[in-house]
C-alpha cells in the first residue's frame, strides 16, 4: 500500500525517552543528557527511578572528574548541567507524546516489550522513533507489536556496560527499517559521543555474537578442569589485550544473563548450535543463586573486598 511506504516527516531528535531506569537505561539517559538532549527517564516505581538516579550520580562523578580535574566547582556545573536535562515519571504513555526517539532497556522478555512497545505505539506522535536496547531478541520480533508505519522507525540500539565508558552502539537494522531513520539513528549516536556500527537483526548482533561464544568456551576450559578462572583471565589480558577476562567479564555482565542468552539462542536458533551448548559450570552457579558481582558471587568471591 501506499499509504505504508510513504516516507514520515522526521524531525531532529532533541527529546529522548528512555524506559527502563536499570544499569543499562540510567547509562543511556545518562549520556544523552550530558550530550544536551532532553531525556525523560521512565520506570514502574518511584523506588526504580531514584536507584536509577544513584547509578547516574555515581557514574557521572567520575565523567565530571575526568573533564574538570582540579576543578570542584565545574565538576558541580557540569553535573548540575546533565541533571537539568534529565526529568523522570512512571508514566510511559505521558513520556511517549514529546518524544522524538524513544529507548527501551526493561526486562528481556519478548512479551512484556512487546506490550510496552504497543502501547508506546498508540500513544506516541508519528514521527518518534522506537529502539530497543535488547542484547538477546530478535528486533524484528518486537517490533511486531506496533503498526506498519511504526515498523520503518524501529531498530535495535544496542548500548555496552558500562555506558558511559564503552564508545560502541550496534544499531540493528531491521528489514523493514527506513535508512533515512538509520541516518538520524547514526547520527544522534555520534552526537552523544558514541560511535555507531551497522547490523542486520541476528542473534547477539556482532559483539555478543563474537564475544557470549568465546566466554562460554572460557567456562568449558574451566569444567574441563584445563586452567584455573585466574589463569584464563590473565591469559586473555596479557595475551590478547582485552580490558578483562572472560571470566570476570562474565561475573560483570552476570552469570543469569549469560545463562539466559546462551538458553535462548538454542532455543531460537539462526547461530550454530555447539557454540552454545550447555556448561555444567555455568548452569550450576546459577543455580546456586551465584550470579557474579551483582550476587556478590559469581565465578569469584567480591565479598571479601
Ligand atoms: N561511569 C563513567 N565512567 C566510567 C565507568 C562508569 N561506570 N566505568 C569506567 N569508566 C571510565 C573511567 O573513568 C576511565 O576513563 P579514562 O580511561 O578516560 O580515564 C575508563 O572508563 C576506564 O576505567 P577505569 O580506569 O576505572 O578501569 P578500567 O581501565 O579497568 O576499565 C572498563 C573499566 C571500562 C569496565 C574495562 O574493564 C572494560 O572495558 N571492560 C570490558 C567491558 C565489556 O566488555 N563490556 C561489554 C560487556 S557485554 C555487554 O554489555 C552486552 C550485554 O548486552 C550482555
Amino acid at each position: 500500500r501506499a499509504m505504508s511506504t510513504s516516507a514520515i516527516q522526521q524531525k531532529e531528535i532533541r527529546n529522548i525517552t528512555v524506559i527502563g531506569a536499570g544499569l543499562m537505561g540510567a547509562g543511556i539517559a545518562q549520556v544523552a543528557a550530558q550530550a544536551q538532549l532532553k531525556v525523560t527517564l521512565v520506570d514502574t516505581t518511584d523506588k526504580a527511578l531514584e536507584n536509577g538516579r544513584t547509578i547516574i550520580t555515581n557514574s557521572i562523578k567520575r565523567v565530571a572528574k575526568k573533564k574538570h580535574p582540579e576543578d570542584q566547582a565545574k565538576q558541580q556545573e557540569y553535573i548540575d548541567a546533565a541533571f537539568q536535562n534529565i526529568s523522570t515519571t512512571t508514566d510511559s504513555k505521558q513520556a511517549a507524546k514529546d518524544a522524538d526517539l524513544i529507548v527501551e532497556a526493561i526486562v528481556e522478555n519478548i512479551k512484556v516489550k512487546q506490550q510496552l512497545f504497543k502501547d508506546l505505539d498508540a500513544a506516541a506522535p508519528e514521527h518518534t522513533i522506537f529502539c530497543s536496547n535488547t542484547s538477546s531478541l530478535s528486533v524484528t520480533e518486537i517490533a511486531k507489536a506496533t503498526s506498519d508505519k511504526r515498523r520503518q522507525q524501529f531498530a535495535g540500539l544496542h548500548f555496552f556496560n558500562p555506558v558511559p565508558a564503552m564508545k560502541l552502539v550496534e544499531i540493528v537494522r531491521t528489514e523493514e527499517l527506513q535508512d533515512t531513520v538509520f541516518d538520524q539513528l547514526a547520527e544522534v549516536t555520534k552526537k552523544i559521543g558514541k560511535t555507531p556500527v551497522s547490523c542486520k537483526d541476528t542473534p547477539g548482533f556482532i559483539v555478543n555474537r563474537l564475544l557470549v561464544p568465546y566466554m562460554l568456551e572460557a567456562f568449558r576450559i574451566l569444567d574441563r578442569g584445563e586452567a584455573s578462572p585466574q589463569d584464563v583471565d590473565t591469559a586473555m589480558k596479557l595475551g590478547a589485550g582485552m580490558p578483562m577476562g572472560p571470566i570476570e567479564l562474565a561475573d560483570f555482565v552476570g552469570l543469569d544473563t549469560m545463562k539466559f542468552i546462551a538458553d535462548g539462542w538454542r532455543e531460537t536458533g539462526g547461530i550454530e548450535p555447539s557454540l552454545v551448548t550447555p556448561v555444567k559450570v555455568l548452569d550450576d552457579l546459577v543455580a546456586e543463586g551465584r550470579l557474579g558481582r551483582k550476587s556478590g558471587k559469581g565465578f569469584y568471591d567480591y565479598t571479601k573486598k
